[in-house]
């Protein structure tokens, strides 16, 4: 059962920037990812698209034995996560929201805390909400910045565009005197450092590496990590594109292959 694949997804290849995070803490993980590129953005998509989405891909990568899913975007995880998790009860799922939440909530006790992500994501009020139940004492600003996933998404940043886009949206007077700033989109962290250009002694978070810390220790707790031997990698697609196939080379090397299965056909 241990050599069963993690499966991953999102809308494309912003859960790469969480697969890299996990085969970096668990080096001999067999992983299989979906990146669902005919439906990008998702951060525009209705709850009720999403959910669609969710569910037939998670039925793609538990029909193929993964061990654990992890749903990589945070818009997934704000508006499917409770369905997947009753569709597939003998599969761990693990969103990326409620470790990046836990992480917060005990780093900081007060003071304010600045959120981005998605439309999707901003209008669930999903992380004020649970970040505010763990801990009252912190304030939560939080503010969509929807141009951001196609631009990254384009292969469009580290360039001066990028930086006046990123710019216009950390000026939003609500995000004066924070502390510290969630990326609240698994594409995010491609821009962190231009992210963190703009803002002076604020900590920028993302989620990647506190998610990979949450899957191991599941993982361990289940009798299911797989501590030695090659990690396989299988990376599908629901439409081919350029920007995925450079992106998840850059991040995993030339060998990987690129698999297109469209899925909603
Ligand atoms: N990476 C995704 C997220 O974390 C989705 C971005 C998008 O497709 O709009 O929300």
């Amino acid at each position: 059962m241990s050599n069963k694949p993690i499966g991953i997804f999102d809308s494309g290849i912003g859960g790469l920037t969480v697969a890299k995070a996990i085969s970096e803490e668990l080096p001999h993980e067999n992983l299989m990812y979906f990146g669902d590129t005919a439906h990008l953005p998702y951060g525009d998509k209705s709850k009720d698209s999403i959910k669609l989405y969710s569910k037939r891909i998670s039925d793609f990568l538990v029909g193929r034995g993964c061990k654990l899913i992890v749903i990589a975007c945070n818009t997934a995880s704000a508006h499917a996560y409770a369905d997947l998790a009753k569709r597939h009860p003998d599969v761990p799922i693990v969103n990326v929201i409620d470790p990046t939440v836990n992480y917060c909530s005990s780093r900081f006790e007060s003071g304010k805390i600045g959120i981005i992500a998605t439309k999707g994501t901003i209008k669930s009020r999903i992380y004020p909400r649970k970040i505010k139940k763990q801990n009252p004492g912190l304030i939560v600003s939080q503010q969509a910045t929807p141009l951001l996933a196609p631009m990254i998404e384009e292969g469009f940043f580290n360039n001066n565009i990028s930086k006046a886009i990123i710019s216009s949206y950390l000026s939003a007077k609500n995000f004066k005197d924070m502390r510290a700033l969630i990326l609240g989109c698994t594409h995010y962290p491609l821009i962190k450092k231009e992210v963190s250009e703009c803002l002076s002694e604020v900590e920028v978070i993302d989620s990647a590496s506190v998610v990979a810390t949450t899957i191991k220790e599941e993982l361990q707790n289940l009798n299911l990590l797989r501590t030695k031997g090659e990690s396989v990698k299988q990376f599908f697609v629901s439409d081919y594109t350029d920007s995925f196939e450079k992106t998840s080379k850059l991040f995993f090397g030339e060998k990987i292959q690129l698999i297109e299965d469209r899925i909603w056909d």
